[in-house]
Formats: structure tokens, sequence, C-alpha cells
């Protein structure tokens, strides 16, 4: 986690359904495909005690237990105003939610069945021990539901301190104990029209972080990539990759 990760209140870096306006086409799209990937994970959860790691605003924990009919749902995230948020909109009986820094805490619940962990793999300084974590909390057999950026997105957004492709993401949770059994992309682009006419634009300035020259120096091939994204039809490539992942037993 970088040090200002913790202090962003809200933005469509932890998208927040009552927040945005709905003929924003940026916040709109990003918001469906946010309810899309916790609708996608929905398959896994029934009767399941489930730990969605990374919350955000607990929306999604919510929609898990009340439509996806997991037996109950403990949300965690780092940042205390989203605990606050979430507490108070989507807690219900079976829906908890607990503040915890995922690189130095430990989580709340072990063993788990199911482990939904959305956006989250890119924040964090050392995804392989994050993963290994998630690993040791789940019972033999149990469930990763995990999504990530599979475009690049570190030189447009502060929070995210590493990009993946599809295939290194899906060998990054197949190295740390996981079988894929599933992977889903979720394919979004927006024009530079798109972000600019966005009411949501602002939040576009702030995320880039301040050192992205020295990030293209050090990869020419980042800038290069985002010169031809942005000159071309695709503009921002904000396509993730969701991936279903079994435990496989130690042995
Ligand atoms: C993009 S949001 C995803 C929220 C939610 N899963 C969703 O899909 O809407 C990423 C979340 O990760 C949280 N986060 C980042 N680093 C964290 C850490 N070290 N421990 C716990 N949460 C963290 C942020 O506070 C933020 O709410």
């Amino acid at each position: 986690m970088s040090e200002n990760q913790s202090a962003e209140p809200k933005s469509l870096e932890r998208i927040d359904p009552q927040a945005g306006a709905a003929d924003d086409k940026v916040f709109a799209q990003t918001l469906a495909q946010h309810v899309e990937r916790y609708e996608f994970a929905m398959r896994h959860v029934r009767d399941k005690l489930v730990l969605d790691v990374a919350c955000g605003t607990g929306y999604g924990s919510q929609m898990l237990k009340r439509d996806g009919g997991a037996r109950r749902v403990i949300g965690v995230d780092l940042s205390s105003e989203a605990i606050r948020e979430a507490r108070d909109t989507y807690a219900e009986d079976g829906v908890t939610f607990v503040q915890a820094n995922l690189e130095t805490d430990p989580l709340p619940e072990s063993p788990v069945d199911c482990v939904v962990s959305f956006e989250t793999i890119e924040h964090l300084e050392d995804p392989r021990r994050f993963l290994q974590t998630l690993h040791s909390v789940l019972r033999d057999d149990g469930v990763l539901i995990a999504s990530v950026p599979t475009t690049q997105t570190s030189d447009f957004n502060r929070y995210h301190l590493h990009d993946f492709t599809p295939s290194q993401a899906r060998d990054l949770i197949e190295s740390c104990g996981f079988e894929v059994i599933e992977t889903k992309i979720q394919p979004l682009f927006f024009t530079v029209f798109d972000l600019m006419r966005s009411s949501n634009a602002h939040q576009w300035e702030s995320p880039m972080p301040e050192n992205v020259w020295r990030l293209y120096m050090r990869s020419p091939a980042k800038l290069l990539y985002r010169a031809w994204m942005l000159c071309s039809r695709f503009g921002y490539d904000v396509s993730v990759g969701v991936f279903v992942a079994r435990k496989k037993p130690v042995s």
C-alpha cells in the first residue's frame, strides 16, 4: 500500500454506488462493471462463510449475502471512512465489517469457505504474500474469487502499484497454491472525451502518480503504450480479469 492510499475518501478508485451521477457515463459503466463482478461471485457463495477482503464501501458484501445467499459475510478494508460507510449503509444480520490492513493485520476469521477480493492485488506492496495469506485462511477446497486490472493502469492511478496481463495474473494466483478454474475478462474503455465530460473528472486528475514521468523514464514501453492508447479509439482501457481459483491442498 502506498502512503497516500488510505487518504482518498471517495473516488472511482473505491466506488460508492450512492455517490455518482447516473448520467455520468464513466461512473455508470464503472459501477456496472463492479456490480457485475459481485453478481459473478454470487454463484460460489450460497450457504458459505465469506470474507470480502478490501470490501470498500461494502455494497458488494451485502449483495453476496442478500442475493448470493451466503451464510455470513465479513467485509474487511483498510479505510476507516469506507468501513464507517459500510457499517452505516450495508451492515445487516449476517453482514459485518472490520477495519484491518491486509498487509500487516491478521484476517478476522479463519478458516473460511470463500474469499472474494476484488481490485486489491494491484494495491499491495507484496501481492504474492497477500495471496499466500488468503490461501492460509481458506479451508481445504475453499474458493478464491479475485479480480485485477489486466491492462496498464499504474501510470494513471496512483493507488495501483503493479500492472498485470491476464496470464501474469493467472500465473501469480496459481503460484500461490491455487488452481484457476474459471476466468472472466470484463472489457471497458473510455475515450479521452468521456473522461473529460465525466462529472468525476477532477478525480481523474489527482489519482495520477506525481512520479509518472520517472515511471515512464524507467519503462519507456509504458509511455508508448499510453500514447498509443490515448490516440486510439480505445482511449483509457480499464478492462479487468476475474479469476475463480480453488485452493490446492498443501502437500
Ligand atoms: C478499488 S477498491 C475495491 C473495493 C471493492 N472490493 C469493490 O470492488 O468495490 C480497493 C480497496 O482496497 C482497499 N485497500 C487498499 N490497500 C489495503 C490494505 N493494505 N488493507 C486493506 N484494504 C486495502 C482500499 O481502501 C479500497 O477500499
